[in-house]
């Protein structure tokens, strides 16, 4: 028997240049003009960490486009140094909630450009802007567009070990599930059930319109989305006022994983470009999130885990946001280890690593968006850092199975981990980026036989 996705099973890409002429064709059909919307019947917009992974997907043909997706993303930054995880440049009816449920639009006057959305996204601009500035071609326009995010992202940078970080100790705190990217993950579930959903006006979504609901949120989460959402709005969205105000007040692993990437890939930055008076403070938020790290580590499951700061303990969920410590860097080798004999086990149990929550839990849910199936840029990330630490085998695996549900089933938002089944939004910006920036270096030959599709 062929299993599915390995060559001479059925492919809907069987030869891989052809996969990579596709991607290229999804994020040009997806273009707004210097930014990338997800996919535009899902998320008609501009989403934060979606732009950062896009542009090392522009990059691989079109420098120039690659440095506007990330200058793009600033438009909407706020004047106290936040970068919305949604800038709405052009109105569009097709996505709930939109810029009036929001509210943000007169926050600032006219210091805010765009409509934004009101909370951020996991913070990839300095690891991404770092990256693409190494690898340029044209070094002038890199040195040029560096130059002009730097302030920026230190700002945004700022604002997460300010506003987020009242205790100054490293324990970085997101206030929403749409903040870690994993908006229905298991680590949410406990936290999410304090949130109040009485007196919640009426309310349409409208992913439902375009996506299978068993690979959707439930109805029980979408309320509570919205009603962190109004209690942030009702107190203007000031950072300390919303900070104490929410009964979600969680520290993502991922968020602090993916923040001392940032950091220490913004102090390279600050070193080369010259802003040295910069190097303390990047240093001490270096300090504190190695620290933050540690408290994070839970010996007995031999992971990283997120953790609750209202009723102070871990999430009793491992999530794929729990590997992400190896992109972070600096993991101790015996913790490399013991985190590998963890997706070890998982690998047994999904043939294209790494699901989104724990396979040998009942919970595990293969089809549901962040409770069971795989993700393109999750696995880059977690990839690129088992690199880092040595141990290429395992980063090979998750690139070369990505590949594969990518040749297999196309350019879906998201994977199941047991078939490979494409999910969620067709033609979607990222999954393609990840293909053309990194999957595709890892995916088989060209596949010859009768049985191709
Ligand atoms: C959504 O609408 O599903 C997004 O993930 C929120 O940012």
């Amino acid at each position: 028997m062929v299993e599915a996705g390995t060559p001479g099973a059925s492919w809907r890409f069987s030869d891989p240049e052809d996969c990579t002429k596709e991607a290229q064709r999804v994020l040009r059909q997806n273009d707004r003009g210097g930014y990338t919307v997800p996919t535009p019947n899902i998320y008609p917009f501009q989403w934060n960490w979606d732009s950062c992974l896009v542009a090392l997907g522009w990059v691989t043909f079109d420098e120039t486009r690659a440095w506007q997706e990330i200058e793009s993303l600033f438009i909407g930054q706020w004047p106290d140094g936040m970068v919305p995880h949604i800038v709405f440049h052009r109105d569009d009816p097709g996505y709930f909630p939109g810029p009036d449920i929001w509210g943000t639009a007169s926050l600032w006057g006219d210091r805010l450009a765009v409509p934004t959305s009101g909370i951020s996204d996991p913070p990839l601009a300095a690891t991404i802007a770092l990256k693409l500035w190494r690898g340029a071609r044209d070094q002038q326009q890199a040195k040029a567009a560096v130059e002009r995010l730097y302030p920026k992202i230190a700002a945004w940078h700022r604002w997460f070990h300010t506003a987020r970080d009242p205790a100054q100790d490293g324990m970085v705190a997101i206030l929403h599930p749409w903040e870690s990217g994993r908006d229905n993950s298991q680590d949410w579930d406990a936290a999410l059930s304090r949130v109040p959903t009485d007196d919640l006006p009426p309310f349409q979504r409208r992913d439902l319109d375009r996506v299978d609901a068993a690979q959707r949120p439930r109805k029980e989460q979408y309320e509570r989305y919205l009603s962190l959402i109004l209690t942030f709005r009702g107190k203007g969205y000031e950072p300390k006022a919303i900070y104490e105000a929410s009964p979600f007040r969680m520290v993502d692993i991922g968020t602090v994983a993916i923040l001392l990437r940032a950091d220490r890939d913004l102090r390279v930055l600050a070193e080369t470009l010259g802003y040295r008076e910069d190097l303390v403070e990047i240093d001490r938020w270096i300090a504190r999130g190695e620290s933050a790290l540690d408290r994070l580590w839970d010996e007995t499951a031999g992971v990283f885990r997120s953790y609750d700061l209202i009723s102070g303990g871990f999430t009793d969920a491992i999530t794929s946001a729990s590997f992400l410590p190896f992109y972070g860097g600096g993991v101790k080798p015996e913790r490399c280890t013991r985190m590998v004999e963890v997706l070890e086990r998982w690998g047994t149990q999904s043939s294209y690593p790494v699901p989104s929550f724990d396979p040998g839990d009942q919970r595990f849910d293969s089809l549901r968006y962040w409770r069971g199936p795989t993700w393109a840029i999750v696995n880059h990330m977690i990839a690129e850092g088992l690199t880092g630490c040595g141990h290429e085998g395992w980063a090979a695996r998750i690139a070369g199975a990505t590949a594969r549900a990518i040749r297999q089933s196309g350019f879906w938002e998201y994977f199941d981990p047991i078939t490979g089944r494409g999910l969620g939004g067709d033609d979607f910006t990222w999954t393609a980026a990840m293909w053309l920036a990194w999957a595709r270096d890892f995916s088989p030959p060209n596949d010859s036989s009768e049985d191709a599709a």
